[in-house]
């Protein structure tokens, strides 16, 4: 059997994810209207005898609960989301769980980061694992040098595809090949994260540590059981033919922000073309809204016919769109009201808010810049006050 793994994280990374992780946990943000870890876990179709799919974090159990039970029963796979009680680190997050991970006895573990948005190509990438039997293969694509640098950055022996040196996140340039977090291992990773677990261990023991010094500079790094699977992991691995790197020539970005999480829900809107063009709305009724370019409607949205929607636009359930309303490029979450001739673009509109007649809500549409978009989170109100009362 084989097994697949969706590294989640927890609330303390999703500062930069507010106000919306207010309200909901971040892999449950629905980009292109589907919540963000339901596009990895419906690659997980892709990987022939699939046992289970765990979603690991420091999440709230409660959190997940109703996800994880709708989608086990949508997908006839079970998928479990496993709590740390604290942070582990990517890797030591997914050693904490080896014994329940290997229940099943898997041949392969795939692993994905939760933040990232890509084709998943799991098939492409097992046949590649397959063939260079290492004990791990690393999804890889080539971006620009610029940008390189925010991510862990690759060489790869171009023949081979073996893994020659790996630099997380380097100051000084190593390669324009980054890693994209999404990996297929053998169980012998088990072995590679044990053995540096084991090794600071030992490094405790032998360097005496004052108890001031414990108390006030026990860093993550040191502790024995947090363990990131990039820095800690891949580093020495590289070069020792143990892993091997298979590349994407699709799209790949991370999400790490709510702009980008608006650049990502286009990205899986164009893709619904391909493999689930019955998502993307049509509007060929003639009593039905004007839709330009990709757009994702829920079912139980009402949009007026005079509204005019898109490009990548996305509507959730119970959402009310009236007449006139123009939208571009946008989120507009659940239960929202948008009254009638409202601009909406480049914006992400958060659960139950209301934006009023006229109201032009507006972001500038730079998705990777720090104020590229607008965001209202859950319950705001954008409308004109009664004027009798001023
Ligand atoms: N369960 C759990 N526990 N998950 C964690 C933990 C943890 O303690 N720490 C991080 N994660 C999850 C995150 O939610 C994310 O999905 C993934 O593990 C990696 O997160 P980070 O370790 O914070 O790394 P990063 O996202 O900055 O960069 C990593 O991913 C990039 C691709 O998106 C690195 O591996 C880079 O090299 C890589 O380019």
């Amino acid at each position: 059997a084989n097994v697949a793994v969706i590294m989640v994280g927890g609330p303390t990374k999703g500062t930069r994810f507010r106000p919306l992780s207010f309200n909901l946990a971040k892999p449950l943000f629905p980009l292109a209207g589907q919540p963000m870890v339901q596009h990895p876990i419906l690659a997980c179709k892709k990987i022939p005898n699939l046992a289970q799919i765990y979603l690991i974090g420091f999440y709230e159990e409660r959190d997940f609960t109703l996800y994880v039970s709708a989608i086990s029963n949508e997908l006839k796979v079970p998928v479990r989301y496993l709590r740390e009680e604290k942070p582990h680190g990517s890797a030591g997050g997914l050693y904490y769980f080896r014994d329940l991970l290997m229940e099943e006895n898997p041949v392969n573990i795939f692993v994905m980061n939760c933040d990232v948005c890509c084709s998943f190509p799991l098939s492409d990438m097992l046949a590649a694992h397959l063939k260079y039997k290492g004990i791990g293969t690393l999804l890889v694509k080539k971006v620009s040098a610029e940008s390189a640098s925010e991510f862990g950055e690759i060489v790869a022996d171009a023949e081979t595809g073996e893994l020659l040196h790996y630099a997380e996140k380097p100051e000084t340039f190593v390669s324009e090949w980054i890693n994209c977090g999404v990996y297929i291992f053998t169980p012998e990773i088990f072995l590679a994260i044990q053995g540096v677990a084991s090794e600071r261990n030992n490094h405790g023991t032998l360097r005496r540590v004052s108890s001031f010094e414990a108390l006030h500079f026990t860093t993550k790094s040191t502790q024995a059981d947090f363990v990131r699977l990039d820095q800690d992991i891949l580093t020495p691995l590289a070069g020792k033919r143990k892993l091997y790197t298979y590349e994407t020539q699709d799209f790949w970005e991370q999400i790490k922000t709510p702009g980008m999480s608006l650049k990502c829900s286009s990205l899986y809107l164009a893709q619904y073309r391909l493999t689930a063009p019955d998502l993307l709305a049509k509007g060929d009724k003639s009593n039905s809204a004007k839709f330009v370019g990709d757009v994702y409607v829920h079912p139980s949205a009402k949009i007026h016919h005079t509204a005019k929607v898109g490009p990548n636009v996305s509507i959730s359930g119970s959402a009310r769109i009236g007449p006139g309303v123009r939208l571009i490029g946008c989120i507009i979450l659940d239960d929202v009201e948008i009254k009638e001739n409202a601009l909406i673009s480049h914006s992400i509109v958060g659960w139950k808010s209301i934006v009023g007649r006229w109201a032009r809500v507006q972001g500038v549409g730079d998705y990777t810049a720090k104020l590229g978009i607008t965001i209202l989170g859950k319950l705001f109100v954008v409308m004109q006050r009664e004027s009798h009362s001023y």
